[in-house]
């Protein structure tokens, strides 16, 4: 038996409990499909730039659990990318990027932040810091997507942005864990 996911149960408790939702053709074209492919646009530009940030945090950090819970989340994000042209692709739609100016304020302060970090616990601990404030951003982004699409009846384009959803999720979880193992202890006992 396959394991039923949050998109099959949303989707079928919608299907038996409604019968005055706009057909299919109309949400395809509504104000509704826009926001989501603006949503789309906005992610796809955030994950090609953390493609770019997320190696400079690797060569900062030197907690072994936290470089190789950075690597693991530069292969996802290779993955995202590739999964949010199969979303582009199921509403026929080529991929293309706008730019969002609240990621772009967090790489900034991130970057900002990491300028003058020295490799050690306080450093470990802003690096996990700015990738959580990203994480979140993602954790939100892929959440609206996902419901947008369910909405709308895109159940492939549903479950792939659920894919990429659980995948923040767990990296935001692991970032948790780690700062709570491996790094805030060390950190706090470096005088300001
Ligand atoms: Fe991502």
């Amino acid at each position: 038996m396959t394991m039923q996911t949050e998109t099959d149960s949303i989707i079928q408790s919608r299907t038996t409990s409604s019968n005055n939702t706009p057909s299919k053709r109309a949400m395809h074209s509504s104000k509704l499909m826009t926001l989501f492919e603006d949503q789309l646009k906005d992610i796809l530009w955030v994950e090609k730039e953390l493609i770019k940030s997320i190696p400079r945090m690797i060569s900062l950090a030197s907690a072994v659990e936290l470089i190789e819970a950075l690597t693991t989340n530069l292969e996802q994000t290779k993955e995202q990318i590739s999964r949010l042209a199969q979303v582009f692709r199921t509403i026929e739609t080529k991929p293309s990027t706008d730019k969002c100016e609240a990621m772009a304020g967090l790489i900034a302060e991130a970057t900002d932040m990491l300028e003058d970090c020295e490799k050690g616990p306080w450093c470990d601990a802003s690096i996990i810091s700015a990738a959580q404030k990203i994480e979140h951003y993602e954790i939100a982004t892929y959440g609206t997507l996902r419901e947008l699409a369910e909405t709308m009846e895109l159940i492939d384009a549903a479950k792939l942005l659920e894919k990429s959803l659980e995948e923040e999720k767990s990296a935001d979880r692991t970032l948790t864990a780690i700062a709570r193992e491996f790094i805030n202890m060390d950190a706090a006992s470096i005088q300001a």
